[in-house]
């Protein structure tokens, strides 16, 4: 089997990372493989915010405020987990999916087209030697979040990545069978 499908086959989300992150000529290798994510009628309905450093905690305090103004109920326990959530790892790369009006692409494809080029960024994370998860959350719907990001009404989240180097063992894949997922019709 090639490396490259023994790779794709392997991918593994890391939920605990730590430092090192990629640096700069690394990420702008991950996001030049982002910018070949699949996308009808060339839209490049996408774009990237990275967060890290101290940047992590004003970022942490937003999601805090934002949650507070979701639930002025939320709890300690909740508050300090949106506090410190972006300190999960050194580098999160925030995907944003520009959303157009198109006669042929709906909406829907763009947004798919922006999960594309998420996945590229994993893959490419992971193919640079590092790791990271996508994770999304009540926050990454929220429009106070968007609005303090600076994205515009006609843009969204469609994730928030972490990444950085795995802390901890890998998680064992599943044993999944594709006879369960594919049929000829
Ligand atoms: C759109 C999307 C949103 C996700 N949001 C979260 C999340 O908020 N929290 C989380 O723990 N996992 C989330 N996941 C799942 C993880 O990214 C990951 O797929 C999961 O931990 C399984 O690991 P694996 O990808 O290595 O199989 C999300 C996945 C996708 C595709």
């Amino acid at each position: 089997m090639s490396d490259i499908l023994n790779f794709l086959q392997t991918r593994n989300s890391a939920p605990r990372l730590t430092a090192p992150a990629p640096g700069p000529a690394e990420m702008e290798a991950i996001f030049r493989a982002a910018l070949r994510a699949p996308d009808h009628a060339w839209l490049r309905p996408w774009r990237f915010l990275t967060i890290a450093g101290d940047r992590r905690q004003d970022f942490g305090r937003l999601l805090e405020e934002c949650l507070l103004m979701r639930d002025p109920a939320a709890d300690d326990a909740a508050r300090a987990k949106a506090l410190k959530a972006p300190l999960r790892a050194p580098l999160l790369v925030i995907v944003v999916a520009r959303l157009s009006e198109h006669p042929k692409v709906p909406v829907l494809e763009q947004r798919l087209s922006a999960g594309c080029a998420a996945q590229a960024i994993l893959l490419a994370a992971e193919a640079s030697g590092y790791a990271g998860i996508w994770r999304t959350g009540d926050a990454a719907f929220d429009r106070n979040v968007m609005t303090a990001l600076g994205l515009a009404a006609h843009e969204e989240i469609v994730g928030i990545l972490y990444l950085g180097t795995r802390d901890g063992a890998a998680k064992p894949l599943p044993d999944l069978d594709t006879g369960d997922f594919v049929s000829s019709w």
